[in-house]
Parts: C-alpha cells; structure tokens; sequence
C-alpha cells in the first residue's frame, strides 16, 4: 500500500517535470537513456551574427565539432536539382544539418512551385514537423488568414523557411544550420524564380538580404534580391512574421498595408473582406 503511494507520488513529480519543462520549450531529449549530458569546459561562444544562437561547443576532451560545416557540398548537390522534387529528394539523403537528426521529418515547402509569390519564414515549429510543411500551426492558420484578405490562398503562393527541419525546443538556429539549408532555399528560389519575394520576419532578411536592421525599418521598402542561379534579380519585401502578430495583434495593420503593396505590386485587386481578422 505504501509502495504503491510513493510510486504514484513519484509518477506526480515526475509528470510535473516534464510538464514544467514543456512549457518552457524542451520538448524532445537528445541523449540516449542513461547518458548524462557533458559539462561544457569553456563559456559559450557568442552569436556569430544577431539573431542567431551560438555554436554548438566542442565536445569535451575532443577535438571535432560537433557540427561539420557543410557549405561546398551543400552547394554542388543544390545545384545538381533541376525540380523543386529533386531538392526534396536531396534533402532525404542530405547529412550536413544536424538538425535532421532531432527532427520528425524534413519540412520543405508547401503551395505552388509556379507561384507568382513566394513567401520565406523561418524555422519549422511542433506542428510542421509533425505534418511536414511550412506554416500549418497557429501562425500558418493566421497567415492563411491574413493572405485571405488579398484574396490568396495556398495555391497561389509558395510557402517555405530558411530552416528546413525543426531547431530542438524552436531555438534559434545557428550560423552552420543556416549554411547547411542557404544553398538548398537559393535554389528553390531560382527554381521557383516567383515574381515578388516576400520575406516574413527578419532572418530570412539577414539570411538572403544580408540586412541587419529590424523588420521595422526594413518593411515598407522594394529590395533586390539576387543569387548567381537567377537570371534576373527578384524584388523583395520585408514584413512582420506572423508568430510575432499573434503576440502583438495591434501591428497586424502594418502587415495588412505590406500585403496591399505586394498585391498592387503584383497586379492584384484585392477586394478584402471586412473587417480584418
Ligand atoms: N514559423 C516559421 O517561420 N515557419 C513555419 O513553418 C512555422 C512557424
């Protein structure tokens, strides 16, 4: 009788913990049963650009990192994809992000490969990588909302992020995480090659603009965005991502004004219903 209490009481404890830990973001484990994690020796480093979480540490008492750097291979597979499915394809087999390996699955894009307008987030959250594509959870049910209003829908956009597999707990992804899925997004969007880039939230400005400014001095204004697989440059818009919107409802009205521009931008008439969600 008494056994069964302190067992009942350890499972309480042990359910609060895990509870306690899941609200604060930690939502996978990444060590076997019974490995403990390892004591870094050294302080972390800094974030090599803002914005983005430090380098994984070396291992203690070792000498590699543990992230390769993927960068020149990455490259030459991007390029060797001649379909947004062969990218696809790459990314199965492709071992140079080591975020695949605490991910469920690969999370590449969803909508239309001939879209006129392409819209690049951030990183997958719980429920992308769940279902495998981008903008399906909360901010991705608020961005269908949103671009309702302009009269589009999935089909006529293509949706992607500049990660491509979920960061553990949606930390922010670091430098090599970002060079590992760089060459694999420039080439969607030359495959792609939309008419408009709309860029949601500002990492995927730092990442393909090089712009360190903050979403709001960088929406509002046309920019260019360039790579060498791309015969002409793109235009390309900042705006607010849709996770910060559902924080701060209030800035919704400057979303609503970028996503006007870009429909004017492409032509659109949009005849929004009102009032906006
Ligand atoms: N946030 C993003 O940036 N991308 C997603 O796919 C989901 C949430």
């Amino acid at each position: 009788m008494v056994r069964h209490h302190q067992r009942e009481e350890a499972k309480g404890a042990i359910a609060a913990w895990l509870e306690w830990h899941a609200l604060a973001g930690v939502d996978c484990c990444l060590l076997e049963p019974g490995q403990r994690a390892p004591q870094p020796r050294m302080p972390p480093a800094e974030p090599t650009r803002p914005g983005l979480a430090p380098e994984p540490l070396a291992p203690p008492g070792g000498a590699a990192p543990l992230t390769p750097l993927p960068g020149m291979d990455a490259r030459r597979i991007a390029r060797s994809c001649r379909t947004i499915a062969d990218i696809a394809q790459a990314l199965e087999t492709f071992e140079g992000c080591p975020l695949k390996a605490t991910a469920s699955r690969l999370c590449l894009f969803d909508g239309n490969p001939e879209a006129r307008l392409m819209l690049i987030g951030e990183a997958p959250g719980a429920e992308e990588d769940r279902l495998g594509k981008p903008f399906v959870g909360p901010s991705g049910r608020l961005l269908d909302r949103m671009l309702a209003w302009v009269g589009l829908d999935r089909s006529q956009v293509y949706i992607t992020n500049v990660i491509f597999w979920r960061p553990p707990g949606n930390r922010p992804p670091t430098a090599s995480e970002l060079a590992a899925c760089l060459p694999f997004l420039e080439r969607q969007i030359a495959l792609v090659a939309p008419e408009l880039l709309l860029f949601l939230g500002g990492l995927a400005a730092r990442t393909l603009l090089g712009l360190q400014e903050g979403v709001t001095r960088l929406r509002g204004r046309e920019f260019l965005y360039r790579n060498t697989d791309l015969e002409r440059g793109v235009p390309a818009y900042v705006t607010y991502h849709p996770a910060y919107l559902l924080r701060q409802p209030a800035q919704k009205r400057f979303f609503w004004r970028d996503l006007l521009q870009v429909a004017a931008r492409l032509g659109l008439d949009p005849r929004p219903p009102h009032p906006a969600p």
